[in-house]
């Protein structure tokens, strides 16, 4: 089985897909709202050094299990672990962490669709109205947005490593980049931008408190696509003797860098249609900037640019949005895949089957928690709200298993597999990183505090979401 295993084809390919997973609609939206109201600069700074000192540790050990056994989730646990039957379980996470993350996702997407269709034929007017998403979340074409995307991802994971989900990252990724920097140069150019910028990138180290050093923290991890099982799959198609410390770096600068340069289009774009905005106001879900604040701005610029070019750019914008979405699905949805094909020995095609056919039902239950279906809008109460079956996935997955995933990374790969073989497969393809400080670094820290603050955040968490209990 593992001889006929697929690889991407050459290191670019393996860092833009890498890349392509982890720039999503949190690095173009959440991620420059949450640095302007906490803090600017400072946010920027902090965010550097989790990103540097955190997440990148986390991010080798992921890329170095799936490289050392060129296999899923399920299978590298199981192997390095000898079989063993507890470490199953974080196998199992991160398989159906993944697999739920990606059913919400899925839907979040889907109005990204809508709202690019309803732009590009000439609808920014209707969009920018306060009505306007509600009655399009609860609409059935969503269900018509929902299939067209599905058929979109999975056609890319149809043709297999190479010729999709690579092919796919270097045609997108490059485009994400080009209409970002176009769409930046064009808003810096307009009144009142500066202002902006300055909001985003003066540092206010008051705002720093321990709530915000925690948001920080989870968004680097989640933007990072750690603890999802992809980074395990994606190592395992990394070529032999890829450097793992240093293709790490250069996924987790380009995401960075990304989020980074979305800051400088989202505020100048906030700042020009109203330059008395106080950011913190803004909204802090990506959800509420994209499909209700965003389209009244974007309708606004037609005072400058006339409405075809309001169009226009808005178009580009949700075009920018649905790119990075689809290329973080893409590498979502390939961990289940590729657990029923390695695990299960089904092709591509029927694994993909598989997982389309569940898929679809619960972004289906997903898509009717606004309203549509009472018994999922009402779905359960947590901590003393009314939770969505969509809030519920949401919380479950996205927001508390995500760091108990990487806390088990972490204690697996140092503790069970053990240093010294980690530090074997960082150091093949890279053999100066064998004895540097860099090394020392990420050995300690695996196996002490990255853990630690994991499990904290883990705790914090579930005490918030579950028992409204904040100790912060
Ligand atoms: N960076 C993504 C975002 O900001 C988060 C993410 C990482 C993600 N990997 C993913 C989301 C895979 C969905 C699928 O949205």
């Amino acid at each position: 089985m593992s001889a006929a295993r697929e690889h991407f084809g050459s290191r670019l390919g393996f860092i833009l897909a890498a890349a392509g997973s982890a720039v999503g609609i949190g690095n173009l939206v959440a991620f420059p709202v949450a640095a302007t109201k906490s803090g600017g600069g400072a946010f920027l700074l902090i965010y550097a050094l989790f990103v540097i000192f955190i997440c990148l540790p986390v991010m080798m050990a992921e890329l170095a299990l799936g490289r050392r056994t060129d296999k899923d989730p399920v299978g590298a646990y199981r192997e390095l672990s000898g079989g063993s039957k507890l470490w199953q379980i974080p196998g199992w996470l991160a398989l159906i962490t993944p697999f739920m993350i990606a059913v919400f996702y899925l839907v979040v997407t889907v109005w990204v669709l809508g709202y690019l269709v309803s732009t590009l034929t000439g609808n920014l007017d209707a969009l920018a109205t306060e009505a306007y998403f509600g009655q399009f979340i609860n609409s059935p074409t969503v269900f018509a947005y929902l299939v067209v995307l599905m058929l979109i991802i999975n056609g890319i994971l149809a043709l297999g490593v190479k010729d999709g989900i690579e092919r796919a990252a270097k045609t997108l990724m490059p485009m994400l980049f080009v209409m970002l920097i176009a769409l930046v140069i064009f808003v810096l150019t307009q009144e009142n931008a500066m202002l902006g910028v300055q909001y985003y990138l003066i540092p206010d180290f008051s705002k720093l408190t321990p709530e915000v050093l925690s948001k920080a923290m989870a968004q680097a991890f989640f933007s990072l696509s750690l603890g999802m099982g992809i980074l395990i799959t994606y190592g395992s198609y990394m070529k032999a003797h890829q450097s793992v410390p240093s293709s790490a770096k250069v996924v987790a600068l380009t995401d960075t860098l990304v989020a980074f340069t979305a800051g400088l289009l989202i505020l100048p774009t906030i700042f020009h249609f109203n330059p008395q905005i106080d950011p913190t106001e803004l909204s802090d879900s990506s959800a509420g900037m994209i499909f209700l604040f965003l389209p009244k701005i974007f309708l606004a610029m037609q005072d400058n640019i006339g409405y075809f070019g309001a169009s226009a750019f808005a178009a580009v914008f949700f075009f920018l949005v649905l790119v990075a979405a689809i290329t973080s699905l893409v590498s979502i949805i390939e961990v289940p895949v590729a657990t029923l094909r390695d695990e299960r020995g089904m092709d591509r095609r029927k694994a993909i089957y598989t997982i389309g056919a569940i898929q679809i039902v619960l972004a289906i239950f997903c898509a009717v928690s606004f309203g549509m279906v009472q018994w999922f809008t009402e779905f359960v109460t947590l901590a003393g709200a009314n939770k969505s079956f969509f809030d519920l996935v949401e919380i479950i997955f996205y927001d508390t298993i995500l760091p108990l995933n990487g806390l088990l990374v972490c204690l697996f790969v140092i503790y069970r597999w053990k240093k010294s073989n980690f530090d074997k497969e960082l150091q093949d393809g890279d053999a100066s990183f064998a004895g540097s400080f860099s090394q020392r670094y990420v050995n300690f820290s695996l196996g002490t505090f990255i853990p630690v603050i994991l499990a904290l955040i883990f705790i914090n968490t579930v005490a918030l979401k579950f028992f409204g209990i904040s100790f912060f």
